[in-house]
């Protein structure tokens, strides 16, 4: 794993049982988050992409709510450290339209890029993205969530 890659750390698990300890995770990884970088949130419905996105938002400085309306593909948060690229693309009909969106100028760009249901737009995911994918296992309770970290590219 991250052969080619001149910097790069391995994968991590990380392990929550809460929904305030996958925040915390969250906000550790807003803390170190640099321009120009794409996170891929991967898991099924309701395993806490969101939350992890809130910690996020936080470590980045962003003291307004952060949600997913239902019907907004993209939501814009200046006020942190670097701006937030907030994406949820569970309702695109179609990857194309991340482009009408304007997908290619927000990665690489300014700010930072997080893509909750990144698998249906994989194919267009910049080199450098860094998935997080989160799940659950029942057999260690309703509120456990592995969270995967993946290589982070510089
Ligand atoms: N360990 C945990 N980590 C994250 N969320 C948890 C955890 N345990 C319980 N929860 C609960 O699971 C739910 C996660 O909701 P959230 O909206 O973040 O999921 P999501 O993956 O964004 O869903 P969607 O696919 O609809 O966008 C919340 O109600 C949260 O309180
Ligand atoms: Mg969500």
């Amino acid at each position: 794993m991250g052969m080619g890659a001149a910097e790069s750390n391995s994968e991590a698990v990380r392990e929550s049982f809460s929904a305030e300890e996958s925040y915390a995770i969250g906000r550790e990884l807003g803390l170190l988050a640099a321009p120009g970088e794409v996170y891929a949130l991967e898991g099924d419905l309701g395993v806490g992409k969101t939350v992890f996105t809130q910690g996020f938002a936080a470590g980045l400085g962003i003291t307004e709510p952060v949600n997913s309306p239902t019907f907004t593909i993209l939501q814009i948060y200046e006020e942190g450290r670097i701006p937030l690229y907030h994406f949820d693309v569970y309702r695109i009909a179609d990857p194309e339209e991340m482009f009408e969106i304007g997908f290619d100028e927000y990665a690489g760009g300014e700010g930072v890029c997080l893509i909750e249901w990144a698998n249906l737009i994989a194919e267009l995911l910049p080199e450098n993205t860094r998935t997080i994918r989160i799940e659950k296992d029942l057999e260690k309770g309703f509120s456990y969530r592995r969270i995967t970290i993946g290589e982070r590219y510089s």
